[in-house]
Parts: C-alpha cells; structure tokens; sequence
C-alpha cells in the first residue's frame, strides 16, 4: 500500500453516513426519491437496512429531505431495524456534497470509520460493504467499490443545446475504467479534512480525497449496488428483490 496508509486499530468503530435528501428529478414528479416504494418499502428503509445488515455498522446518520426530518424519523421507527444500531437523522442541504458534510457533523467522537452510501442504493450487498470498511481497516484513507465498464466511453465536447451532435475528444481504454459505487468508506479526519479543504464540485466523496493527494483504492462492486437514477432502474430494482424474495423461500 501507499504511504498514506495506516492500519486502523480493530476497536475502530464504523458509523455510515446516508445521503437522502435529494428530490430525484431523473427519476420524474413525486416524493422525493429515497421516500419513494420499492416492493412496498420506502427505498431509504432499504438502504439503511442494507448499511446495518453489517455488524461493524454501529450507527447510521440518515440525512433527510430539508423539510422532511420528522417524516424520515417516524418511517424509521415504524420499520423493523436491527437493534445492535443506533439511528440519527439530520435534515439535508442543497447539494449532496452539502448533506454529506452535514452528515459529518452530526457524527459523535467516537467513530474512527465513516461509511458515505447513497439512499438511492437501496439494494447493495452486505458482503460490499464488509469488503469496504475492511479495506479501510487495512489501512486505505479512502476505498470506493467499483465495476468494471460494459460499455465504451467517449469524452465529448458537451453541445450547447442538448441533442446537438457532439464532437468526440478522446477513448479512454475502457480496461482501466471503472464504475464506482457506494458506500465509499473513509478514515474519518481524512473525510473531515476533505470537506473542510475541497470546494470543487465533485460527484463523489472519494473524489474530494483524491484532491488531498492521498491515495484512493477500488475493491469490487456489485451489480446489486447500481443506482435508482431513472425510471427504468425502479423496474430492475422490483426484479432484483423479487429474485431475491424467490431465493429466500427455497
Ligand atoms: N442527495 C442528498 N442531498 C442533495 C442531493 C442528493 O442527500 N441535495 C443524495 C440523494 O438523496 C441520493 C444521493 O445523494 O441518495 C445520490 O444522488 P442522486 O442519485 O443524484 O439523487 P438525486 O439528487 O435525488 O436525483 P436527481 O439528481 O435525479 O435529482
Ligand atoms: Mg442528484
């Protein structure tokens, strides 16, 4: 590993940040998206659950639409939670990178490991986020899960108007490309000091820490870990939990 690592002492206690205030505009008109059903759960319950499924999830800090803290708490305490986990939850910002810091602050002393997943990953396996918090443990400031590409990916100049045709710039080599997902897990100071120090607009967490300079690893994703962005993604959901639902009674 690289010089910014540093084992974290097995004690380390791991809490996960849930970003859940974004309204879902891609995903069209209604609720805000992480309130919105999957299979009949509301799709935060489902990732909270999926956080907490981890026995070293210790406490989950859910951060909720502006206006909609008092609505998340009561959804929370009408659903069955593991008991081993303790609850907050924090109303949300204007961008996630702002609900992500306000996440933060809500954190109590005691957690060395932060978890950052987004509300909007409802269905990511127990085993991803194991194998992320391990990473962590291991010594990595920063670990992202990531996929490999099925698609190739062109850089473009972006058109003014949209639809326009695009000239094409590059073809990155689609073999060092990866999709990554969350939760992305941190070294709690070094998450801290990224949101304090990065004032770009980044798309992840982990981004913020590249700009630190320290070193950021990829383990394996999962295909289950995909985001709920557009409508077609609540179809694919419904099939994953209905596959799973079939699994569970044989
Ligand atoms: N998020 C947040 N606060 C914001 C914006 C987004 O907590 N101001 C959260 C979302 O709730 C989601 C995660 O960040 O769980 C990933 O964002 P995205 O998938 O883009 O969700 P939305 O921003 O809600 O969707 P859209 O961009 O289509 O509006
Ligand atoms: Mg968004």
């Amino acid at each position: 590993m690289s010089d910014d690592s540093r084992p974290t002492p097995a004690s380390a206690r791991t809490a996960a940040v849930i970003p859940a205030a974004g309204r879902g505009v891609r995903l069209g008109p209604g609720a805000p998206k992480a309130l919105r059903a999957l299979s009949g759960t509301p799709m935060l319950i489902h990732a909270v659950r999926a956080l907490a499924a981890s026995r070293a999830v210790s406490l989950v800090v859910v951060v909720a639409p502006p206006d909609g803290a008092a609505e998340v708490k009561s959804l929370l305490d009408a659903h069955a939670l593991p008991d081993r986990t303790d609850f907050l939850v924090v109303p949300g910002g204007d961008s996630r990178q702002e609900s992500v810091r306000l996440g933060l602050d809500a954190l109590p002393p005691e957690y060395d490991i932060v978890l950052v997943h987004d509300a909007a990953r409802p269905l990511v396996p127990v085993d991803t986020v194991d194998a992320v918090i391990e990473a962590v443990r291991e010594g990595a400031p920063a670990v992202v899960p990531a996929l490999p590409l099925a698609d190739t990916v062109k850089e473009v100049e972006p058109a003014a108007v949209p639809g326009d045709p695009e000239p094409v710039v590059a073809t990155p080599e689609r073999a060092r490309l990866r999709a990554v997902q969350t939760p992305q897990g941190f070294d709690r100071a070094t998450l801290v000091r990224a949101h304090e120090t990065v004032e770009d607009d980044v798309t992840d967490d982990a981004g913020m820490v590249e700009r630190l300079g320290l070193t950021v690893v990829a383990v394996p994703g999962h295909e289950e870990a995909f985001k709920v962005t557009r409508p077609l993604d609540l179809v694919l959901a419904e099939a994953v939990l209905a596959r799973r639902r079939l699994n569970d009674g044989f």
